[in-house]
């Protein structure tokens, strides 16, 4: 650290100081006893209206160390929850996915705008000493380090955990990795690896076909949402023992997770044949592991896709189509088949298990005569579980999504309005904070004064040490 005058250094310490204890709010178990309700020590219930009483995770600061989508996904949520998202990118590069599958020439791609929305962005070079002073007194001031880089990254930052406690005992250090302790633990992952290592792929797609990776990231989101559980489990225990921990989250166990069924089923096959598998119907033996299963319901109830009208020229024309049990009837009398509620070979759930490919080519005649939204109109009138297949252009356009802030447009300086997936998870009396995604180092200066408390001659003067700005570039350009 550079020579500072005592003044400045006495001011900075009682910014910081300041911005620390805004930081680690969560610590208010000790509030005043008059806001205490008689016995339990926790706060009396809040008179202000639903909505107005502050966010969840208000208070809570993170140092968002993420980058491509498993960590962004994880912070991002945390940032709609209300927590004060620090994201800490690279000088003139920040995080890849910021030029990644670029659609507007010179702005952040959609891919890097839609992960990290409602945060704010320091660049810092985190191997540059005075880089990591300032990532110190980061440290000192985060409740939680978010971190998914590969496997010994940021220990060659020289923040270890050790290191970490050190300064920050209450920090708590989440990560993203794609394996857990054991023989992959230094391997890099990306999403599909992660889908392919956890069994997702091999038990996707159809039995006659190679194991399929499937669009939802399981494996990169998927991760991202798991890691957020434990974050905020990690800062619920710290109000009891007052102290951080490591939280970790591999890849391969959040898809196995996910994929958790198919493990079931792994387990049956030893007691059977998987009856509900259309496999079994149709005369075909089981082998040793949990088969591919095409369009099979994961449950118990049987379902299939089938086409609907028009589904010659549009390739989202189709319809998933369940066999509860206790609307057979009703699908019975739907389809002009009134005789199957009665017939010994259809009238029982395990009658119909063999016939599945008959029933389903049958429904099917019925589904070929209306569009999918007229079958979902009149199934649900009937009880009967059916869910239309909508396209992404579908999904981006549907009203219901929008009013319920699912779905959001935000606005962008250099790329216009973009559309962004929102906080799926809804708490009645946290609104969601849903905002762009920061430019790169937008808020450099803004996070080394109010947060860190570094005086003007002393930004001045980290500007000029070339730790947060690129080496080519004068810091002004830095956030074009
Ligand atoms: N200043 C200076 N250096 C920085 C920096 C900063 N602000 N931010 C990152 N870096 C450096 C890191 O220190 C690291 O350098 P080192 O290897 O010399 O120690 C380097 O950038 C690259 O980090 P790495 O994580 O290895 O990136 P990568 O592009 O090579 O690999 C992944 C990408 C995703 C494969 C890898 O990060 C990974 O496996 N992550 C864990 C699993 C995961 O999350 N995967 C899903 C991603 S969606």
């Amino acid at each position: 650290m550079a020579p500072r005058k005592k003044a400045a250094k006495a001011k900075t310490k009682t910014a910081a100081k300041e911005s620390a204890r805004k930081a680690v709010k969560l610590k208010a178990a000790k509030k005043p006893a008059a806001k205490a309700a008689a016995g339990n020590g926790l706060p009396r219930p809040s008179s202000k209206p639903w909505g107005q009483a502050g966010r969840a995770l208000d208070g809570v600061r993170i140092l968002d160390f993420t980058h491509v989508q498993s960590g962004p996904t994880c912070t991002q949520l945390l940032a709609y929850m209300g927590a004060d998202v620090i994201k800490v990118e690279r000088p003139g590069v920040g995080d890849i996915t910021r030029g990644q599958l670029r659609d507007v020439k010179g702005a952040d791609s959609l891919y890097f705008t839609m992960l990290n929305g409602s945060k704010r962005s320091i660049t810092i070079d985190s191997k540059h000493p005075k880089g990591k002073e300032i990532l110190d007194r980061l440290v000192k001031t985060c409740d939680v380090l978010v971190e998914n880089f590969a496997p010994g990254a940021l220990d060659r930052m020289g923040l270890t955990f050790e290191n970490i406690r050190k300064l920050n005992p209450r920090m708590i250090v989440a990560s993203v990795k794609g394996f857990g302790p054991g023989p992959y633990e230094d391997c890099k992952v990306y999403e599909n690896v992660a889908q392919c290592a956890g069994g997702s792929a091999s038990t996707t797609g159809f039995r006659d076909g190679p194991p399929l990776v499937t669009a939802a990231q399981i494996g990169d989101s998927g991760t991202g949402l798991h890691l957020a559980l434990g974050i905020v489990s990690a800062l619920y225990q710290r109000l009891r023992t007052g102290r951080g921990q490591r939280v970790l989250c591999a890849m391969q166990d959040g898809v196995l997770n996910l994929a958790r069924v198919k493990l079931r089923d792994q387990q049956r096959l030893q007691h059977g044949p998987l009856t509900e598998y259309s496999q079994y119907g149709e005369g075909i033996p089981f082998g040793k592991a949990t088969p591919r299963a095409g369009n099979d319901s994961g449950g118990g109830q049987p379902g299939w896709i089938l086409k609907c009208k028009g589904w010659e020229d549009d390739p989202d024309a189709y319809v998933y189509f369940i066999t509860q049990a206790p609307v057979w009837g009703a699908i019975c009398d739907l389809i002009g088949k009134p005789e199957w509620k009665t017939d010994p070979d259809f009238a029982t759930p395990p009658a119909r298990l063999p016939r599945l490919r008959q029933i389903f080519n049958t429904i099917e005649q019925w589904t070929l005569t209306k569009t999918k939204f007229e079958v979902m109109e009149i199934c649900n009138k009937l009880d009967i579980p059916v869910g239309p297949i909508l396209s992404m252009k579908e999904l981006a356009e549907e009203p219901s999504l929008r009013a319920t802030g699912t779905v959001v447009e935000v606005d962008h300086p250099t790329r216009g309005p973009y559309l962004t997936v929102g906080n799926p998870i809804k708490l009645s009396d946290s609104p969601a904070d849903v905002r762009r995604s920061p430019l790169l180092g937008e808020h450099t200066d803004e996070i080394l004064r109010r947060v860190l408390g570094y005086s003007a001659p002393e930004i001045a003067e980290i500007r000029a040490s070339g730790a947060v700005t690129a080496p080519d570039k004068p810091a002004k350009a830095e956030a074009a």
